[in-house]
């Protein structure tokens, strides 16, 4: 039966996917926010960040920027709430579970969605709706992935398999791993104009291979699926690696963003 691709029930073990999903917010924050700064975020007064999971990014742009009000918004009400504790002392900084959405102010000058988009059914829609929230010549920012930019050196086909059925389980829960390439098309058809658009980096140079393997595949092989053993696959890649004098992966993560017009 299809389940959402980013809930509890998404993987056998939230808990551990939670540590991996603050690591990868920690890891790249600065380089995230400085993303948001090369996308219009200078200036703003009003920022919402959709789907702000544990809030690092938010707080960050809220302690940062000052004096605008920077509200957060997540279907994961327990986030929500933590989140809410985490950042109390954040008076610029408001957290709301999707469930009050109607509560949040009409329009923004910047809304971000950072690694959101591939876990959305319909981004079609959700570009649309998001038109309607942002204030004449706002911003939209999407930062997300697309795994047919992953690159490695040598091959190992284990890794090559967990990527490719990882895909495939997302893809099965109404997500899609590949919306990195899409997200140009997709804001051009919603309406969106005056498109920027970055693809940064992220090698085993840069962070190193133990990370890379953390924050890049240990996510596929906490799926919660029975189809395909992917933590097999997962360990066996992490064996092959281990023994080889020199390995290299690269990914590129796509930040796009474009202007509601006037
Ligand atoms: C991979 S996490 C990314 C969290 C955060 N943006 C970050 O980069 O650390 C995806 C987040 O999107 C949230 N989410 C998924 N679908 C959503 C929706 N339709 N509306 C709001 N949040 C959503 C999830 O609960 C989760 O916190």
């Amino acid at each position: 039966m299809s389940q959402p691709s980013y809930t509890e029930t998404a993987f056998k073990d939230f808990i551990g996917e939670q540590g991996r999903l603050q690591l990868q917010a920690t890891t790249f924050l600065k380089q995230e926010f400085a993303l948001l700064q090369q996308h219009g975020l200078s200036g703003c007064q009003s920022v919402l960040d959709i789907g702000c999971g544990k809030g690092e990014l938010a707080a960050m742009v809220a302690m940062l920027t000052g004096n605008a009000t920077v509200h957060a918004i997540d279907n994961n009400a327990a986030f929500i709430q933590g989140n809410a504790v985490t950042y109390r002392s954040v008076e610029n900084l408001h957290f709301f579970p999707l469930a009050a959405a109607d509560e949040l102010p009409t329009t923004y000058d910047l809304m971000y969605a950072k690694f959101v988009f591939q876990h959305l059914a319909d981004p079609a829609g959700i570009l649309q709706q998001l038109k309607a929230s942002l204030k004449e010549s706002g911003r939209l920012v999407i930062i997300d992935v697309c795994d047919e930019w992953i690159s490695m050196d040598p091959a190992i086909p284990p890794l090559q398999s967990l990527i490719l059925k990882s895909i495939g389980v997302q893809q099965e829960r109404s997500g899609n791993r590949l919306i990195g390439k899409q997200l140009v098309n997709l804001l051009k058809r919603a309406g969106y104009t005056n498109l920027r658009l970055d693809l940064v980096p992220i090698t085993t140079e840069q962070i190193g291979i133990d990370a890379f393997f953390q924050l890049v595949f240990s996510y596929r092989a906490n799926f919660s699926t029975n189809d395909v053993d992917l933590p097999a696959l997962y360990h066996q890649a992490v064996e092959k690696v281990k023994v080889l004098d020199h390995f290299f992966c690269t990914t590129l993560i796509c930040c796009v963003s474009g202007e509601r017009p006037l």
